[in-house]
């Protein structure tokens, strides 16, 4: 009945669903990034942090980099249902025509904004304690650098053990002359460690955080920052119950459920497990970050509204109050737009200090 009413006043003129002031449950990103007191952000971080992220020197076989599968050209995704690592070439999906090469369980994030993740409508949670990955299970920026590093499909590979991994990192870094001059420039006498390793990285990641969108300013009073459509498409995003879990700053509430996500998509690509908790995903950035889902099943946002859409109402987590989009979508996609189209850093270095190729090969 509810959509059969909806249809109506849509047709009727559109404001008739207005939701109450959408700052309840939305709200822009503070300017202040949360940061460890240990590790506040310093330009000389931040280079050598940008150097590390670029250099496959950190991977086993000095063939893949941070970059490989956090890459600007795909807004620091890879654009991969699931990620290839260690036996794959280039980057984005033309990393997918290895077949032999191992995948990842699960869909690579954005590294941009993730220097937030935690923060809700409740506050800010202290950088430590940052929650980081699909089903939270690292906390900070700096303790998820070794997640990847000690990963065999992601860049350790087969040829160096999981417990030596890291100390052989950190000694080829402290024989390249032009790192040690920059880990000194970062941390003085602390020099080449685990810890000054992942808290360059994680300074690095602290700048990767567009702020300027459409939506973050509409939010802060610009009221022509947006356009009608995304006006329109985020009170329907919030009368259709989306923002009971996407919402706040991040548009998730940094909780983790179990929807019935699909297993398969019915591609060639192994695709992960589609059982288990995992995070509401933030929606900053979603029009750059297909595909979507923790397994990477939904190719584009169309899928990702027939989910919604088809999702049997009894599903308990729903409630059957999330309504599928309204207006064929397209208000929505505005609304996905204006959450996507805040300006970041897309330097590709032209060379990292090991002389390997920045990005990996
Ligand atoms: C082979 C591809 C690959 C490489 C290389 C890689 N990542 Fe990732 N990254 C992923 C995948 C896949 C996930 C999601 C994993 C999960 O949730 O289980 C992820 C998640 C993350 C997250 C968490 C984002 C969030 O919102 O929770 C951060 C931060 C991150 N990576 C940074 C890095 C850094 C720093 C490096 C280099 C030290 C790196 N990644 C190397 C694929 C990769
Ligand atoms: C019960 C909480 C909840 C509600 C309500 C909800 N979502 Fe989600 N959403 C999630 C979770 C959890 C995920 C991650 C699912 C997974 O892959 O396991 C997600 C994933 C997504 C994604 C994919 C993001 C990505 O980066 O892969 C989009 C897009 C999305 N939701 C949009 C919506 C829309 C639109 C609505 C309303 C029709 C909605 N969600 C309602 C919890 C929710």
């Amino acid at each position: 009945m509810k959509s059969a009413w909806l249809s109506i006043v849509l047709v009727a003129g559109c404001v008739d669903y207005m939701t109450p002031d959408p700052r309840d449950t939305l709200a822009s990103l503070p300017s202040d990034v949360p940061t460890p007191a240990d590790n506040p952000t310093t330009p000389e971080k931040v280079a050598l942090g940008r150097a590390l992220f670029w250099d496959p020197i950190l991977s086993g076989d000095r063939d893949v980099a941070c970059a490989t599968c956090h890459h600007p050209d795909f807004a620091y995704g890879d654009g991969l249902a699931v990620s290839v690592g260690v036996g794959g070439r280039g980057i984005g999906p033309v990393r997918a025509t290895n077949l032999d090469a191992p995948r990842t369980p699960r869909n690579a994030q954005t590294v941009l904004v993730t220097a937030f993740n935690g923060l809700t409508l409740d506050g800010a949670v202290p950088a430590e304690e940052a929650p980081m990955f699909w089903n939270h299970r690292v906390a900070s920026l700096e303790q998820q650098v070794f997640g990847p590093i000690k990963s065999d499909a992601e860049m350790r590979g087969t040829s160096i053990p999981e417990e030596q991994i890291v100390d052989v990192i950190v000694a080829r870094l402290a024989g390249i002359p032009e790192y040690a001059v920059l880990f000194e420039a970062a941390f003085g006498a602390e020099g080449v460690t685990p810890s000054t390793l992942a808290k360059a990285i994680a300074a690095f990641e602290r700048t990767l955080v567009p702020t300027d969108t459409s939506f973050d300013r509409y939010m802060k009073g610009d009221d022509d920052a947006m356009s009608t459509s995304a006006i329109r498409g985020m009170h329907g995003f919030i009368f259709q119950g989306c923002a009971r879990c996407h919402n706040g700053p991040m548009l998730s509430d940094f909780k983790l459920y179990e929807l019935p996500i699909p297993a398969t998509h019915g591609g060639p690509e192994v695709l992960g497990e589609a059982t288990g908790k995992f995070r509401t995903a933030s929606l900053r950035m979603i029009s750059r970050t297909a595909p979507y889902g923790h397994n990477g099943v939904f190719e584009n946002l169309s899928e990702v509204a027939d989910f919604y859409h088809n999702i049997p109402v009894t599903t308990p987590l729903l409630e059957g109050d999330v309504e599928p989009p309204l207006g064929g979508g397209d208000d929505l996609l505005a609304f996905f737009e204006a959450l996507s189209d805040g300006a970041f850093d897309r330097t590709i270095p032209d060379r990292v200090p090991s002389g390997l190729s920045p990005g990996g090969p």
